[in-house]
Order: C-alpha cells, then structure tokens, then sequence
C-alpha cells in the first residue's frame, strides 16, 4: 500500500483530510451498480468507506463487491467529514486489499433464536449491540478500579479455590483437589475480612461460582463480583459506600458511554435520575408494599423476581432495602441490637426491573454469638478456624457488599438477559464455547 498514516476508526477525527490505513472486518455492505458502500469495522467502531464507480480502477470496484461479510481486510482511503455519517466521518476509498476471505458468515440480518446465537458466542460479540454492551462493562470495570483507587481501598484480591462455603451450601461446587474437596468460591468476602483487618479499606474483584438451577434472565453460574469490605464501619456507612459507588458508575457510564448506550437504544432519563440519595427502606416496610398490592407473600421469606418489581416501581432510584429477617441470611450477618431477630443486612434493588444488584452489611464481630450461629447454621467450623481467629485478635465493627457485574451492566444497558453482559456465559447447561 502506498503511504498513508495507519489508524484507528476511533482515531479518525484527527485526520480529516489525509490519507489513513484501516485494517479490519467487513461488516456489511450496500451497493448499488455506481457506487458501494463498505462498512468497515475495527474493534473501536464502524466506519463507512464509499467506492464510486467512475472515480476508482474497474478491477478494485469489481472486487470489493466480491468480499464475504467478516472478511479481514485493510483499506485506504481519504477521511472526510459527514454529519450523516454514524460516527460523523466518511472514507472514499482508494484501496481494499483482503486478508481473509471469509466463509459464508452464520450470522445474518435474521432473527436468531438465543441458542443459536449463544453457540456462536465467539462471533456474536462482533455484533454491535454485544460489542456496546461489552464496552460499557468495560467502562464500568474502570470505573470501580478509579472508585476505589481514589478513595485507596486496597485490591487484595481472594483465592478461588475455598474450603468453605460463604453463601449457604446448596449452591457450591465441589472440586476433586487432590486428596481433598475444595470448593470454587461464591465470594471473596470471608478473604476480604481478613484482608481489612491488615490494609483497612480492600476489595476484592474476581469471578464467583454458584451453581445455581434457576433459569432466570438474572442468573449465572459464573458471575463477577466486586466486594470492598471495610474496618470500623457499621450498616449505614455501608449504605452510603454502595450509594456512591453505584452513582458513580453510572455518572461514568453516561459521561463515557453514550455512542454505546445509543447503539443499545438505552432511554437515558431513567439513568439521568441515579443519583444520591437513594430512598433507604426496611425489609419490612418492603413487606408492607407488597402486601397493599396483593402479591402472594410468605412471611418471613426472601424477596422472589416479582417482589422486587414492586419496591423497584415505586421508586425512580436504586433502593436500599435493609434489615432483613436473620433466619434467612448468612452466618456473618450482625443482629440488629434493636431486634435481635433481624440482621443489619442491606440489598440494593435496580429499578426498572433491574433486581438485587448488591447484597451485603455489617458483619459478626463477637466471637462467641458468631461460633453459636456457625453451629446453629450447622457449618463445619474446622474450615472457618481462621475466620474466627478474626475475632480473637483485634476485632472490630466492619462491613462490606458486594456487587454483581453483570445484573449492574445488564440494567445499565437494559439487556433482554445478564448472558449478553458477559463475554462469554457460563449457565446450568452452557459451558460451550
Ligand atoms: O447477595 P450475594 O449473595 O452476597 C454475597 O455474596 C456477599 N458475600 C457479598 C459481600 O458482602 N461481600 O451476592 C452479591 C451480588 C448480588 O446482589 C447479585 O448482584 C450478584 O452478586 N449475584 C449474581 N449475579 C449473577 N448470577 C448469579 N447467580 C448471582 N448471584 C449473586
Ligand atoms: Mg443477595
């Protein structure tokens, strides 16, 4: 290829007017006989490179009609600017060269059933609305790192392989480690306590398991999630730490994101209101709103998908909901010294349908009521020897949440399912590709 500065299409506003290389993917094309019109993708947009008949050689007009969808290719051409053009630049083009031709290209302009698309995974996130969405957990992704960096949280980050359960037993998987069981980790925040006790301020962030059977539109077996623990600190610095962070996100999202989110067709206003203070409610007033609407209840229990939808609608801002009943929490949860049968626990409900997006609260610092509720939870305590051990040198008040990545980024986006937020999920009966 004759000289011309090699760039990127996001890089394209600089060269108005010159010369550049662009080495990608067909995305797709429109021709008529006089002029054709080649979308050229390279992992940081599209842009769209005309060809007209009459001012290019007939061999290169001919041949880039050939060129299969998906084909690698490089290109030359001239930057101009277009206000019509997606992106606002145009190329006319002076060279296609291909690098691959490709086969015919499975996925097309059809409606594709989610199997289908699911089992090609590998393909799918070359699609624009998969490639948005995982650009916007990328920037969520650099967000918490910026987040907690500026408020210098340490990243100590937990193993995956445990030897206990941290959030109940019936969702673990159990792994052959040599002689023994080990267990892949459903959260870092037993590591993350520990870790407190040494740095103060940590969290932790890495992909959890749980081998969870229901096959809801929230539910992953591999999830990623972002757990910040902290020293001297009580539930109500725990919700104001999650309030932040979750604003902060989204500011980031709508200052950083906003090409992606309208590839996505994401309404901003909803995500324009996410800003402190987020309305902090009990379990129990929760429980009252979805009495007064009739929804079936059973008391004492857990909120399902449709309780959810019911506090999430009547608010225009993430809920904190706090102060769950204990018998349905973990073994780490603190009492509430004001009614000793609720927990100084804390999720944080989505709106617009978006569900639990963060769990978390203050946890046992006693050792002793915290060893009568290991027994009574029926734990083996030979394994969380150390964890008690917390308790016995220095302990304090502290707390955490953790927040799971991709429900975040699905109500961010406003994804159909949390298998679109991750880039290639793993469900209960999805391990391929
Ligand atoms: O509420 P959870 O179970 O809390 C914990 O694991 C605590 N130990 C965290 C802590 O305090 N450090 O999970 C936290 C979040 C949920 O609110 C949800 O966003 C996400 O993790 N999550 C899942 N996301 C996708 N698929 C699943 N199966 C998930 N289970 C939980
Ligand atoms: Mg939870």
């Amino acid at each position: 290829m004759t000289e011309s500065v090699t760039t990127r299409i996001s890089k394209l506003k600089d060269h108005v007017g010159q010369e550049v290389t662009i080495r990608g993917w067909l995305y797709n094309r429109r021709s008529s006989g006089k002029i054709q019109f080649l979308q050229i993708r390279d992992g940081t947009g599209i842009v769209q490179g005309v060809l007209v008949k009459k001012e290019v050689p007939e061999h290169l007009f001919e041949s880039s009609d050939l060129i299969p969808r998906e084909s690698s290719i490089e290109i030359r051409g001239t930057v101009r600017e277009d206000s019509r053009a997606p992106g606002g630049f145009e190329l006319s083009l002076l060279e296609v060269s291909v690098i691959q031709a490709a086969e015919e290209y499975p996925i097309t302009k059809q409606a594709h059933g989610p199997d289908f698309l699911l089992s090609n995974r590998h393909l799918w996130i070359r699609s624009r609305k998969q490639h948005a969405t995982l650009m916007v957990r990328d920037e969520i992704l650099k967000a918490t790192r910026d987040f907690f960096y500026d408020r210098e949280f340490v990243c100590v980050d937990s193993p995956i392989f445990t030897p206990a359960a941290c959030e109940g037993t019936t969702t673990l998987f159990e792994v052959d480690y040599f002689d023994e069981k080990a267990y892949l980790t459903q959260s870092g925040q037993l590591y993350n306590e520990a870790a407190c006790m040494a740095f103060g301020k940590v969290y932790c962030f890495g992909p959890t398991f749980r081998a969870e059977k229901s096959k809801t539109r929230k539910h992953l077996t591999e999830f990623w999630m972002v757990e910040p623990e902290v020293a001297f600190a009580d539930l109500d610095d725990i919700m104001d730490l999650a309030e932040e962070y979750v604003a902060y996100l989204v500011a980031r999202v709508l200052e950083r994101r906003t090409a992606e989110l309208k590839v996505l067709e994401r309404d901003l206003a909803p995500l324009e209101k996410v800003v402190p203070p987020f309305p902090r409610i009990s379990y129990a007033d929760g429980v009252k709103m979805i009495k007064e609407k009739g929804e079936p209840w059973e008391e004492g229990g857990d909120f399902g998908a449709p309780h959810e939808e019911i506090i999430s609608a009547a608010h225009d801002r993430p809920v904190l909901v706090h102060r769950f009943p204990a018998d349905i929490k973990a073994f780490y949860m603190k009492r509430d010294p004001e009614d000793r049968t609720l927990s100084l626990s804390v999720d944080m409900i989505a709106p617009e349908g978006g569900g639990e997006i963060v769990g978390g609260g203050q946890r046992e610092h006693d050792l002793e009521t915290l060893r009568k509720e290991i027994q009574k939870q029926e734990l083996p305590e030979e394994p969380l020897a150390w964890y008690l051990d917390l308790r016995k040198y220095g302990s304090v008040p502290h707390g955490g949440f953790g927040l799971g990545i991709e429900r975040t980024v699905g109500w961010i986006c406003g994804s159909p399912h949390v298998r679109e937020t991750i880039p290639f999920p793993r469900m209960m009966h999805r391990t391929y590709p």
